[in-house]
């Protein structure tokens, strides 16, 4: 052996921050552009993003989001394997229509509750105490109030009113459609107030990822090792997407054999990063439904330090999705880590990817999970690796069929600048993906893989030119 050859056959492991693709001749305008695409072999999706599994990012919250604006959630597995249940369960309840939580309480005073009313765009709103849903109030009955000079809101409340269950929200859309409520309150089978359904929600365009029986997409993170988990979910998620840092090893493999076994929904395998990866995957698993891809790329990842080990999402993406053809698998690949903006997406879906995942860039919206940190007059969400101290930590304490199998940790934790809603976010990210597919001339994410053309460059960037700048 020469060791020096090791060196000189190195491979060139592209990423993100070299390389660019190439305008081309765009067919259609980016408003045009087809982003639709698969998640894994029988889930599609309306625009091509995951939101990652990790404890400070998917929970029911950001799950029901996803799948509402055509993309997918992954729900995390840093919990007991029946809260992970519960959580798929009630995405699967969930309408296909955002519910906010917005409403009234009764103690407070009229002139507040007017203005969460006019905010809202409302002329009338649940009052909840507690979990409860105690009845209705209209503006006009609040004005009336105020302008007598009584206080709280509690003078206006209406006991009847709409009551809906989350089963037969289709009954609540046809009330709200009538015209009658602009607001009506929704609650879980046992009473529990689950939010408010909008007038302007119903009427806004939302496309929903739906699966075959009509409700809402969801995906859950599995060990390969913790099969009862994924017999348990298996009723509720449409995908069970592999959750380890390397699945490329034979115990993971023979484990992930046994699995795929006993469920019947999609099965993703990850994290992998290379060509030969794929081959020795799919020649040992009986059913392989998806790949995730990229080691050591996310913006909390330590891996690469840890371990000196790297396979960069673009580079491996393209490695793997040349294997996935080269072997005949019809199957999607999701790139995951390192996606910081519209442009990374576009470069991932580019090299082969058909979504992309993303943890960071959603970490600091208000329904990724994390209580909001207010520092100053600046507002934060926590965000951390799931290889991290107080996230493995975590892991070990709730759930006791988790494994150590390294005793390193691997990420890291601190805080994403707080963005609002992901609702408001997506939808700017979805605009810049198309914008991507236009410059580079392709109308469908199909068309970007035959199309698109890659450049590299050592793009002096808008930073750099600030700091010259500034000093
Ligand atoms: P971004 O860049 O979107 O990446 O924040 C999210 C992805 O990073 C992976 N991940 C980790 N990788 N140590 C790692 O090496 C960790 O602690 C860790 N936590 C998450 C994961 O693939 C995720 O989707």
């Amino acid at each position: 052996m020469v060791f020096r050859e090791k060196l000189e056959d190195a491979e060139n492991l592209y990423d993100f921050s070299i390389v660019y693709l190439l305008p081309g001749r765009a067919p259609v305008e980016p408003r045009h552009v087809d982003l639709s695409t698969r998640f894994s072999r029988s889930i599609s999706l309306n625009i091509p993003i995951a939101s990652s599994p990790m404890d400070t990012v998917t929970g029911y919250e950001m799950a029901v989001a996803m799948a509402l604006l055509g993309g997918i959630g992954v729900i995390h597995r840093n919990m007991p394997r029946e809260e992970q249940v519960s959580i798929a369960k009630r995405v699967k309840e969930h309408p296909l229509f955002p519910l906010r939580r917005i409403y009234v309480e009764k103690d407070y005073p009229c002139s507040t509750s007017l203005e969460i009313m006019a905010s809202s765009n409302t002329r009338v709103l649940p009052v909840v105490e507690g979990t409860s849903v105690q009845g209705y109030v209209w503006a006009w009955r609040l004005r009336e109030i105020c302008r007598e000079g009584f206080e709280p809101t509690l003078l206006a409340v209406e006991k009847t009113g709409p009551r809906y269950s989350i089963q037969s929200y289709r009954d609540a859309i046809r009330e709200v459609l009538r015209g009658a409520y602009d607001a009506v309150a929704i609650t879980a089978s046992d009473s529990i107030y689950v939010g408010t359904l909008l007038v302007q929600d119903i009427l806004s365009e939302y496309n929903p990822a739906v699966s075959p029986d009509g409700s809402l997409v969801v995906a859950a993170a599995v060990s390969p090792y913790d099969i009862d988990r994924a017999i348990l979910l298996d009723k509720y998620v449409d995908v069970l997407v592999g959750d380890i840092a390397h699945f490329h090893s034979t115990p993971a493999i023979e484990a992930a054999r046994e699995l795929v076994k006993e469920v019947s929904s999609d099965f993703v395998a990850g994290n992998i990063g290379t060509y030969q990866a794929v081959v020795d995957i799919a020649s040992s698993l009986e059913k392989l439904d998806g790949l995730r891809v990229g080691i050591a790329g996310g913006s909390i990842c330590t891996t690469a330090d840890v371990g000196g080990v790297y396979a960069p999402t673009l580079w491996a993406v393209a490695s793997t999705r040349d294997a996935v053809e080269e072997q005949g698998l019809d199957i999607p690949i999701i790139a995951d880590g390192g996606i910081k903006s519209s442009g990374d997406a576009v470069k991932a879906l580019a090299a082969g990817a058909s979504t992309v995942m993303l943890g960071y860039l959603l970490a600091g919206t208000d329904e990724a999970l994390g209580e909001l940190i207010v520092v100053g007059s600046k507002m934060y969400k926590p965000y951390r690796g799931m290889a991290s101290k107080t996230a493995l930590a975590k892991r070990y304490a709730v759930d006791r069929y988790s494994r150590v199998s390294k005793r390193v940790a691997e990420g890291i934790e601190g805080l994403v600048e707080y963005r609002g809603s992901v609702y408001y976010r997506l939808r700017e990210f979805i605009e810049g993906i198309k914008a991507g597919l236009g410059y580079a001339g392709a109308r469908s994410i199909k068309e970007l893989w035959e199309k698109g053309r890659c450049g590299i460059a050592h793009r002096q960037t808008l930073d750099g030119v600030l700091t010259f700048n500034n000093k």
